[in-house]
């Protein structure tokens, strides 16, 4: 009896023992990874998250998770397991991660299309070298002398692509004059034929984004591959004649973007390969003009249906041309500083309707996030939804009040108010932006009454949140100066 007992808390002692050795050998083994069902094999839910994201059902399919698993959950998407961050906490975490623990390289359709080389694929000394040669182009300084240009530019393509019609499609408008504006301001490319061509591979490889990464005749990746193939056989005699005069002396390497990075010199002073400037000329049209486009398209998609809105802007915008009478008639730089009702405009539509929904990060070490581990290859998604739209950041975040942006009576906290993104990534193009939609708004209103061919046409994301019929308008040239 004696020798049962003690065999018994002999072998129950040991037991606990082997279970408490274990548990502290495994410690460091055991992961706590983030709750949230995988999907199917290999395609994950890639799907759904790029249906959802079609038919402009992103946040419902967001909130479906997060009601299910919490706010940092887990998925698989384009064949890698994703983690999802949503709200502040989760913004901070992802965009102000350094980049050697959150990279920005992106899935295989972006990566395919942008190239090896684009800015978000490198990282470190690369990374830094690329981005400040980008920055030369895009810092204020710069922009100043952009402003007369662009103006002339707004004015010139408005004018040719409306005159004599009496209606027009506004989306398609955007997208073509804010690709007409990069293409000219920030590369050089003035040949009206190559940028034409150029700009239907561009449409293409654009649509190749966001689709399944399936490489197969016909399907939508393998033909924005493709159009890429073209975009880069017609760079390469561009670029080989922009080497040959940056190398002579004959053009300046502050000229455009494509000659200060054939003129950049790396650690070893040795000049930049060719296709990584090609990589990189592709990245930032893509980059640069539908996501600019979406937004000037949301500021007339507002203004055609808010007569109160309208009429403020219009009223900003003639206080500006009155008070210039006499003088220059080119829109000014401290006249661009002056529409600050039309950009706090821009600033709500953005907060509502957020052009970029969200975007990758991939981690290339282990890092975890409120306890939750997150392995190294896994990729990390940042939403702005998570933010935007709640009340403990903005008030009646479903009220829409350019206003806010005015005197906020809190000021917004940092990481919640995401239209051009934060941290290391943040958008570099977002005084661009500005000014060329302010620029853009300037010369439609002064220009051109119009009005909306469908009242009732909603917004959706296709997957930029465009108009959903395209904004057709009737449109004629504005007969009085009020
Ligand atoms: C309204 C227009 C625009 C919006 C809403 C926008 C939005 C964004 C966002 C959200 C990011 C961060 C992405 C991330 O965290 O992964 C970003 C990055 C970037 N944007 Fe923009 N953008 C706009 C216009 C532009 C323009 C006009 C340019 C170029 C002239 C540009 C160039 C870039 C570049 C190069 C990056 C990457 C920066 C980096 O990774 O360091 N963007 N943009
Ligand atoms: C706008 O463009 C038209 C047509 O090209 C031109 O006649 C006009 O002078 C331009 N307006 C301004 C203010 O430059």
């Amino acid at each position: 009896m004696v020798v049962g007992i003690s065999f018994f808390v002999l072998f129950s002692s040991t037991l606990s023992l082997a279970f408490l050795l274990s548990k502290w050998f495994s410690k460091g083994k055991t992961k706590n990874v983030p709750k949230g069902s995988l999907g199917y094999p290999i395609i994950g839910e890639t799907l759904s998250f790029l249906k959802a994201q079609r038919q402009d059902k992103g946040s419902e399919w967001l909130e479906e998770r997060i009601s299910k698993y919490g706010p940092v959950f887990k998925t698989s998407l384009m064949g890698s397991i994703t983690v999802f961050a949503i709200g502040q906490a989760g913004n901070k975490f992802i965009l102000g991660s350094p980049d050697d623990v959150l990279s920005a390289k992106k899935p295989i359709t972006l990566k395919k299309i942008f190239g090896r080389q684009s800015l978000v694929e490198l990282t470190g000394h690369r990374y830094k070298l690329v981005k400040g040669e980008m920055l030369k182009f895009l810092k204020p300084e710069c922009l100043q002398k952009y402003v007369k240009q662009m103006d002339e530019l707004v004015n010139a393509t408005l004018l040719r692509e409306v005159t004599e019609k009496e209606t027009v499609g506004v989306v398609v408008l955007m997208k073509k004059l804010s690709y007409d504006l990069s293409c000219n301001i920030l590369f050089d490319i003035k040949d009206e034929h190559t940028r034409e061509a150029l700009f239907v591979d561009f449409t293409l490889a654009f649509k190749a984004i966001h689709s399944l990464p399936i490489n197969f005749p016909g399907t939508t990746f393998w033909r924005g591959q493709r159009a890429r193939a073209r975009i880069v056989d017609r760079m390469i005699p561009i670029m080989n004649k922009r080497w040959e005069e940056v190398s002579k002396g004959v053009l300046s390497s502050t000229n455009d973007m494509i000659s200060g990075l054939l003129a950049l010199r790396d650690e070893n002073d040795q000049p930049l390969p060719h296709d990584l400037i090609t990589d990189n000329f592709i990245f930032l049209l893509v980059a640069s003009h539908d996501t600019s486009a979406t937004l000037m398209s949301l500021m007339i998609w507002k203004l055609s249906r808010d007569p109160e809105v309208y009429k403020k802007v219009l009223q900003e915008q003639m206080e500006i041309i009155k008070q210039r009478e006499g003088t220059e008639e080119r829109l000014t730089w401290e006249e661009i500083q002056k529409m600050k009702y039309t950009w706090r405009l821009a600033q709500e539509l953005m907060r509502m309707i957020p052009p970029l929904f969200g975007s990758f990060r991939k981690a290339l070490k282990d890092t975890s996030f409120q306890g939750y581990d997150i392995l190294k290859g896994w990729q990390v998604y940042w939403a702005a939804y998570g933010t935007h739209m709640k009340d403990d950041i903005f008030e009646n975040p479903e009220k829409f009040d350019p206003s806010r942006f005015e005197n906020p009576t809190k000021p917004i906290p940092p990481y919640s108010y995401l239209p051009f993104g934060a941290g290391i990534h943040y958008c570099i193009g977002n005084e661009f932006a500005r000014i060329e939609t302010l620029t853009t708004i300037h010369n439609f209103v002064k220009l051109f009454e119009w009005s909306q061919v469908n009242p009732e046409e909603p917004i959706t994301r296709q997957p930029m949140p465009y108009p959903s019929l395209g904004l057709p308008i009737k449109i004629k040239p504005r007969s009085n100066m009020p």
